[in-house]
């Protein structure tokens, strides 16, 4: 069963529409497993905490996101597959080539160690919304961007994510009402699984 990934930069609705589209999946009688990166487990704990308690290194940053996905390849999305699951991932190592591709790593070589390891997916829905809107939403939700979060660095972010030119890439308009976006996804999920 497939392997779907959301991919965007923060604030373009990517848990906003996992959670839709896992919903509708399984209102269709399919078994759905969510799950997100980081993960909640030890080395993306730390990671998520990272971001308030103060930035890790750019080399122990990658590192522990190479780590987080090593054990969620293993633990949950090949055993998911391998059940005949449809997997539904809000971040994947697409995220690792954008936002470590703005520390300073290629984000070619990201791709390439990580896929040493890491299944890729059978669709790739990009959220795309310009950064300014993005920043509204989280401004909205959040009070105000955390250290992850600055302009220039998520104009780069997406920069790279356009530059993923795949058959599997999937280009969403996100600047639309969540019920729209949620129907766009729907239909070209369909039109992957059937
Ligand atoms: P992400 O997971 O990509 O960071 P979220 O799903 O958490 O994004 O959404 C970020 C914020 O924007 C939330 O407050 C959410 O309610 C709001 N939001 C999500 N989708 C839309 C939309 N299409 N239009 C307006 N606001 C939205
Ligand atoms: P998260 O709290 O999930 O943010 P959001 O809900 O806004 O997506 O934190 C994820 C942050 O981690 C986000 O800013 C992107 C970053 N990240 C990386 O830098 N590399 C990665 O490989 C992944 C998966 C996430």
């Amino acid at each position: 069963m497939p392997l779907l990934v959301l991919e965007g930069i923060d604030g373009t609705g990517k848990s906003t529409q996992s959670k839709l589209l896992a919903a509708a999946l399984r209102e269709r009688g399919m078994r759905v497993t969510s799950s997100r990166e980081p993960t909640d487990g030890p080395y993306g704990t730390r990671l998520r905490n990272s971001a308030t308690t103060g930035r890790l290194s750019p080399e122990e940053e990658l590192q522990l996101f190479l780590q987080d996905r090593c054990e969620h390849v293993e633990n949950l999305i090949n055993p998911a597959l391998e059940a005949g699951e449809v997997i539904i991932l809000d971040r994947y190592y697409f995220s690792s080539m954008a936002y470590q591709g703005v520390r300073g790593f290629d984000p070619a070589e990201i791709r390439r160690a990580n896929e040493e390891f890491a299944p890729q997916p059978d669709l790739l829905l990009l959220l795309d919304l310009p950064v300014d809107t993005a920043l509204e939403r989280i401004g909205i939700r959040d009070g105000e961007a955390n250290k992850f979060e600055q302009r220039a660095s998520l104009e780069t972010c997406s920069e790279v994510f356009h530059s993923i030119k795949d058959d599997f890439v999937r280009v969403i308009d996100a600047s639309q009402s969540i019920e729209d976006i949620h129907r766009d996804i729907l239909s070209v999920v369909l039109e992957v699984i059937n």
